[in-house]
């Protein structure tokens, strides 16, 4: 008891020193030293010197009170001058009116600013988490000579406002942390932009990284998150005027615990506290290929479901098409035809659009729709025009010259883009001097030209299709002679015989024109393989694709059945992965090059083409390699599609390959999407470890591949997967990693878990959002089975069929 009241005694002798343990202000004779915190009014956030994981550096900065053990930092005071050694440094507030750092010489180390002097200067933390600097004096309760929400460090607070002001100059903007263990201010920084109108940009150093597109009275135009709306529980703020352009968000309870942090990535996370889980939330839509700014040039539109994700606008074409196929979207595309000023044009309407880049627009607040059209008209500059404010349907946007960082978005808005007028089809004409006679002559005649060219259009299909039913029924496909095949396989020579596909041997040929091809040939004894043979030619002729192997064309007659492909010069993948000396030649950009080349084919497959079609027999023997080494996907003669909206089906017919197979599909004949991602993961483990799945990697727990990926995954050993010779260069470690990780983000057991092919790309290509879930451990086989592939480890790796017991 007495001891207790000592101690008592002794604590509140030596906080009224500088009575600073419990309050949430720091007046003239305070200060606070190293180990002593100050706590805001409401109890939310706390403020003292720290020390970020990672660093032995000191740094005064304000965090979240209650989120313990792991300090949440929000903002950081002597970011550029960190402290070795605090022993003699206080935190006090000084004259004129600062908030200042000083070492026992009295020099400042760290101070706010300020303009103004105050008497009675006092530092107060206030619940929001912001500092500021006030004149105790002072009654009106938001009057400060200083607050920390102006200069922000990488976290954007409910109640800060981001953004200009136009009378003082004063911008607040966020300025990422160099790393997560150095608050130095890093290149990136985040601004409310207003040239032209306000948009979000993130820059590094001078240069846009990262566009919102401009405010469109609901939302920034390429938000992905939904606007808030009437049931939300936080709305948002946005005030643009002569006087300033703010952009703030609050919450309406006080509840959760939310914040924007602008990473050292480049990417705006929004996360909100989980006291159940004890754990940050991410509630923003993770980053997209498509963030990049103009990833796609002039009039190149933007699409993640799409692969290559750039495409130009329709109407327009690539300006180096050779280039563009090449993925160089650099230069963008150019008009189909040329617009001359001098004559007719018009504006085409793109809907679903993240609007282009504002810097050069212009814009009217009271204009509606057909005022604005008249408007752009009358200046030849003026390329396109769109609806400023969609939430009250009023105002004008104007871009003058070429339109960049378009994004092809669900949920986007439309912009009407200038058009010479022969390319009218369904959209809004304009005259050169505006006479209605003449648009209404235009459309006329154009109409009548229509209707001629449709009814050419349907006579022709009619004959070509008569006379092509007969001989082709279901493919339409082109036809080879039998005798032109035999003269260029030169009979079917053994010579020429380059393999045994699924359903009979695979023939190289030249044609007489030169090009070569691959004859697959559907053995006659083969009663399977006419199915798996049908199969193939419904799919692939349908699909087109530079990552899928391309069918030039069918021979049917008598009884062969035969299938012509491109020829591929460099075989197979596993031709190169598991052979020790070819494994050589492929370094590591090559082979991270033909990981992403296979998830654009598998992309396509299941999203892009009409059909969904899962393959359910990706491996790597039937990942095809041409010239350059770009992989294509071939064997479609397991494939099956779903209807668009399905994700997968069932089977009692197991057909696939040991070691490729996801669990829930070899047990229960469960197929989907999600059991060629699994496939795709175990081809991406094997192209990183130059192992097949199969083998067993650790003897003494018996694991393979997957296994040992994931053991060495858990001890944070992945660098070991992969044969340091092949790496031509340690700046490849974090796309490696990046690899192993998605390879075992796409095995794990459950299919749900597994991420579709989009994120895939998303998460392989992305260096803005590297930020990558956890992987769960991987669905392995039953041991058994893999025995079973072990013994059966000296045949050729055949693709399997089981009759599943149901
Ligand atoms: C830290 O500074 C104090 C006073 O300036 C000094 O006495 C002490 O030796 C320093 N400690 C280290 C580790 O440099
Ligand atoms: C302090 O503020 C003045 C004007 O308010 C400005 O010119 C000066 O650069 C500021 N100094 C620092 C260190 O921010
Ligand atoms: C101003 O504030 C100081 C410090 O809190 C206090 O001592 C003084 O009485 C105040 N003066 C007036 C006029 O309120
Ligand atoms: C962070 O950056 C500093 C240099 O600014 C560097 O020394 C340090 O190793 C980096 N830390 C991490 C974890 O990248
Ligand atoms: C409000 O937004 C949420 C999420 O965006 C949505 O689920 C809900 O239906 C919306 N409510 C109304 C009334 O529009
Ligand atoms: C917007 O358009 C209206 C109607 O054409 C015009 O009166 C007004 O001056 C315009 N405002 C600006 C800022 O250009
Ligand atoms: C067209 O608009 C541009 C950009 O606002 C302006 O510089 C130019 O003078 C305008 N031209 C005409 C003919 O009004
Ligand atoms: C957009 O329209 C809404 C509804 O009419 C209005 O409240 C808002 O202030 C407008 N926003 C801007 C930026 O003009």
């Amino acid at each position: 008891m007495k001891a207790s009241f000592f101690l008592l005694f002794l604590l509140s002798f030596y906080s009224s020193l500088h009575e600073i343990s419990t309050t949430d202000v720091i007046t003239k004779n305070q200060y606070i030293t190293d180990g002593e915190t100050i706590v805001s009014s409401g109890g939310t956030f706390e403020m003292g010197f720290f020390s970020p994981t990672g660093s032995s550096k000191r740094y005064v900065g304000i965090w979240y009170k209650q989120i313990l053990p792991m300090q949440t930092l929000v903002w950081v005071a002597n970011r550029e001058k960190p402290l070795t050694n605090t022993s003699s440094i206080v935190l006090k507030v000084t004259r004129p009116g600062i908030l200042a750092l000083l070492n026992d010489k009295k020099d400042i180390i760290w101070s706010t600013n300020t303009s103004r002097s105050v008497r009675y200067p006092v530092a107060l933390l206030l619940d929001s988490g912001n500092l500021v600097v006030k004149d105790a004096n002072e009654t009106n309760p938001e009057k400060f000579i200083w607050q920390s929400f102006n200069v922000p460090t990488d976290t954007f607070l409910p109640y800060m406002k981001l953004g200009k002001n136009f009378k003082t100059g004063q911008e607040v903007y966020l300025s990422a942390w160099k790393n997560d263990s150095d608050p130095t201010p890093g290149e990136l920084t985040l601004h409310i932009d207003p040239t032209g109108y306000p948009q979000t940009l993130v820059k590094r150093g001078t240069r846009v990284v990262v566009s919102s597109g401009p405010w469109n009275g609901l939302r920034f135009s390429g938000d992905r998150t939904p606007p808030p709306n009437q049931s939300s529980i936080y709305k948002v703020q946005f005030v643009f005027n002569k006087e300033e352009v703010s952009y703030s968000y609050y919450f309406i309870n006080n509840l959760v615990l939310p914040r924007l942090v602008l990473s050292s990535n480049g990417y705006l996370q929004g996360l909100m506290w989980v006291d159940q889980t004890k754990s940050w939330l991410y509630v923003r839509s993770p980053p997209t290929a498509c963030d990049a700014y103009n990833l796609c040039g002039a009039y190149g539109s933007c699409d993640v479901d799409h692969s290559p994700v750039c495409t130009c606008l329709e109407k327009f074409v690539a300006k180096y098409p050779q280039q563009w196929e090449k993925g160089d979207w650099s230069n963008g595309c150019v008009r189909r035809k040329p617009f001359d000023c001098n004559k007719e044009h018009a504006f085409l309407k793109y809907s679903e659009i993240k609007l282009p880049d504002t810097k050069y627009s212009q814009y009217n607040t009271t204009m509606t729709l057909d005022g604005c059209r008249d408007v752009c008209s009358r200046n030849c500059s003026c390329t396109a025009y769109s609806t400023l404010n969609i939430s009250s349907g009023k105002g004008c946007l104007f871009w003058f010259g070429v339109l960049i960082d378009i994004t092809k978005m669900p949920g986007g808005q439309d912009i009407y883009i200038r058009m010479a007028a022969s390319e009218l089809e369904k959209l809004v004409v304009v005259s050169e001097t505006g006479s209605n006679q003449k648009t209404a002559k235009i459309l006329a005649v154009s109409l009548s030209l229509m209707a001629l060219i449709l009814l050419g259009l349907v006579l022709l299909l009619y004959k070509w299709k008569k006379n092509k039913l007969k001989l082709k029924e279901e493919f339409e496909l082109p036809l080879f002679q039998l005798s032109t095949i035999t003269r260029a396989t030169n009979n079917f020579s053994d010579n020429n015989k380059i393999g045994e596909g699924g359903f009979g041997p695979v023939y190289k040929g030249v044609l007489e024109e030169g090009q070569e091809i691959a004859v697959k040939r559907l053995s006659r004894t083969s009663t399977q393989g006419l199915d798996e043979f049908k199969n193939e030619v419904i799919y692939i002729a349908k699909l087109q694709h530079r990552n899928l192997v391309r069918l030039l064309g069918c021979c049917i007659q008598g009884e062969e059945k035969m299938l012509i492909y491109e020829f591929m010069p460099n075989k197979s993948l596993d031709s190169y992965i598991f052979d020790q000396t070819n494994s050589k030649l492929l370094d590591w950009p090559k082979r991270f090059d033909i990981i992403k080349g296979i998830a654009r084919g598998l992309l396509y497959l299941h999203q892009d083409s009409r059909l969904r079609i899962i393959h359910r027999d990706l491996k790597a023997s039937n990942i095809l390699l041409d010239i350059e080494m770009n992989p294509k996907i071939s064997d479609f003669g397991l494939a099956r599609s779903v209807a668009g909206n399905e994700m997968g089906a069932n089977t009692s017919h197991v057909v696939g390959t040991h070691g490729y197979m996801a669990p829930e599909y070899a047990v229960e004949g469960t197929f989907s999407v999600k059991s060629d991602v699994f496939s795709f993961g175990v081809l991406v483990l094997e192209i990183v470890s130059c192992k097949r799945n199969r083998t067993v990697l650790d003897q003494d727990q018996n694991l393979n591949l997957l296994g040992h990926a994931w053991k060495l995954y858990k001890e944070d050993r992945s660098l070991e997967l992969i044969d340091y010779e092949q790496l031509a260069d340690s700046g490849h470690i974090s796309q490696v990693l990046r690899s192993i990780q998605v390879g075992l983000l796409c095995v794990q057991q459950c299919p749900e878990d597994r991420p579709n092919m989009s994120s895939v790309i998303m998460m392989l290509g992305n260096d803005l959002g590297s930020i990558l879930p956890e992987a769960k451990e991987p669905g392995f086989f039953p041991q058994r089975e893999v025995l079973d592939a072990e013994n059966s480890a000296s045949q050729n790796e055949v693709t399997i069929t089981m009759l599943n017991p149901r």
